[in-house]
């Protein structure tokens, strides 16, 4: 049943307008308006997905440190805008919430358009949605931009989703052996080699053009990962010394988080005016 945004979804986070989506299983997502980033995802009966950093700044004014921030229209440093672009960093509008409890899912839909301010750094006009869809043992995020401009504009755009877990050393990353990607680090260009990926010291890598959904194991659990439509995929851990550097991460934060982040990046997106584009992350606990 669609609704609008209806009062008991609004909840205040910390201090920041949020909203909450509930199952009857206890699977809870929370997503601040603030980027439309994902803050929290506890599947039901189950621990907490989602790193979201304890010293995150949480007051509207910077980025949010963790959870799921949208990246658009620029990763990164790859050009002169923001570092990551502007969208994890404005307050997005929340547009409806569906819930269907017999279905099993709830979803909320949230909407930047360019402003004055957008314009000043990016000039164009555009739409950007974000969709979350919670159901039983799964997320589905999925961003759309459209083109609203009279001229065609190109992007690069991520979900840059910070995965929680226990330990980082022990988990396991399959899904890209034999994929070639670029060590952000270094600037270098290999292949992956290895049969499955595991974190033991300060990694960026950008992955391109992704074949197979990746699993990521640890002990007593698993996660699937599956993207549509982002081709590349950034797997980052900022490890001991930049980690050190963040004023918005504990010392010892690294150890619980591993960012496995849905990306369009390698080939910017290049969009007509009127088009649509579309890129989808799907989260599912096995
Ligand atoms: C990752 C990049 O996506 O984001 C890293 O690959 C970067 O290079 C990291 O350090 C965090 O970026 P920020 O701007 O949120 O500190």
């Amino acid at each position: 049943m669609a609704m609008p945004p209806h009062m008991d979804a609004r909840i205040d986070f910390h201090g920041m307008p949020a909203c909450r989506l509930a199952l009857d299983d206890g699977s809870q997502v929370i997503m601040a308006l603030h980027g439309a980033q994902v803050l929290s995802w506890t599947p039901g009966g189950q621990a907490e997905r989602i790193y979201l950093s304890p010293d995150a700044d949480l007051s509207g004014q910077r980025p949010i440190r963790g959870g799921v921030p949208v990246i658009f229209p620029q990763f990164g440093a790859l050009g002169p805008l923001p570092r990551h672009g502007f969208a994890r960093n404005l307050a997005w509008h929340l547009e409806a919430i569906h819930s269907n409890s017999r279905e099993g899912y709830a979803s909320a839909r949230f909407s930047l358009c360019d402003s004055p301010a957008t314009r000043e750094v990016w000039p164009y006009a555009f739409r950007a949605e974000l969709t979350c869809c919670l159901s039983e043992n799964r997320l589905d995020l999925e961003l759309e931009i459209c083109n609203t401009d009279h001229r065609a504009f190109a992007f690069t755009a991520a979900l840059h989703t910070y995965l929680r877990v226990q330990e980082v050393e022990e988990c396991q990353l399959t899904g890209l052996h034999g994929q070639p990607y670029t060590d952000q680090t270094h600037g270098r260009s290999a292949r992956d080699t290895a049969p499955e990926l595991t974190v033991e010291d300060e990694i960026d890598r950008l992955y391109h053009d992704l074949e197979r959904p990746l699993l990521l194991r640890e002990p007593g659990r698993a996660l699937a990962i599956h993207m549509q439509g982002f081709p590349d995929a950034v797997i980052w851990n900022p490890w001991e010394r930049k980690c050190a550097d963040l004023d918005d991460m504990p010392p010892r934060g690294f150890r619980h988080m591993l960012c496995i982040e849905a990306a369009a990046i390698t080939r910017p997106i290049e969009l007509p005016p009127g088009q649509d584009w579309y890129g989808r992350q799907t989260l599912v606990c096995l």
